[in-house]
C-alpha cells in the first residue's frame, strides 16, 4: 500500500527536478521551452499544497506532537508559493518580473519543502502508525485521480485561523 509520507517525498523530488529542467530550459533561452517547462511545475505547486491540506494536515493535527504549529507554518508557505505562481501566471513569461516571481515560489517551495520534511512529515511518522499512513496514501490518489486538470484544484490562499479552527482538534 501506498505509505502517505513516501508520496509526498515523491511530489517534493518531482519539484525539485522541474526547477531544475526549469534552469535547462532558460539556458536554452527558448521562451517555448521556458514556459513548457514552468507550467506543469506551476500547477504541480499548487495541487501539491492543495493535496497536504486536505488529505494530510487534517490528520496531523489528530495525531502529531507539534501538530498545530507545523500546520500553521505551512498553510502560510503553500499561500506564499500560490501568490508567486499566481503573480508569475499574471506576467509575461520571460521577463525580469516574472522570473522574479518564479524565483519567489523557488525560494518559498526550497524553504517550505526542506522544513516539512524536517518537522510535519517527521512527526506523523512518529505518531501514526502503518495502517493510517497507507489508509492517507490511498486517500492520496484518489484525490489526485480526481483533480486531473490544473481547473480542478481549488489554488485560493487558505486563512490559518479558519483551518486551524475547522481542523483541529478541542
Ligand atoms: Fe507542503
Amino acid at each position: 500500500m501506498p505509505d502517505i509520507t513516501r508520496l509526498v517525498l515523491l511530489d517534493h523530488e518531482t519539484l525539485r527536478r522541474q526547477f531544475a529542467d526549469l534552469d535547462d530550459a532558460q539556458a536554452s533561452g527558448e521562451r517555448s521551452a521556458i514556459e513548457a517547462a514552468w507550467q506543469p511545475l506551476a500547477d504541480l505547486l499548487d495541487l501539491h499544497a492543495e493535496t497536504e491540506e486536505v488529505v494530510f494536515y487534517p490528520r496531523l493535527l489528530e495525531v502529531g506532537d507539534h501538530a498545530e504549529d507545523e500546520t500553521e507554518d505551512a498553510i502560510e508557505d503553500h499561500n506564499k508559493i500560490r501568490d508567486a505562481v499566481r503573480d508569475a501566471a499574471q506576467r509575461e513569461v520571460g521577463s525580469d518580473d516574472w522570473w522574479g516571481a518564479v524565483g519567489r515560489a523557488r525560494t518559498e517551495n526550497s524553504k517550505h519543502i526542506a522544513e516539512e520534511e524536517r518537522e510535519a512529515l517527521s512527526d506523523f511518522r512518529l505518531n501514526a502508525d502503518v495502517a493510517m499512513r497507507d489508509e492517507l496514501g490511498r486517500r492520496w490518489l484518489e484525490f489526485r485521480a480526481a483533480r486531473q486538470r490544473p481547473s480542478d484544484v481549488d489554488a485560493k490562499d487558505k486563512d490559518v485561523d479558519e483551518y486551524l479552527a475547522e481542523h483541529a482538534p478541542d
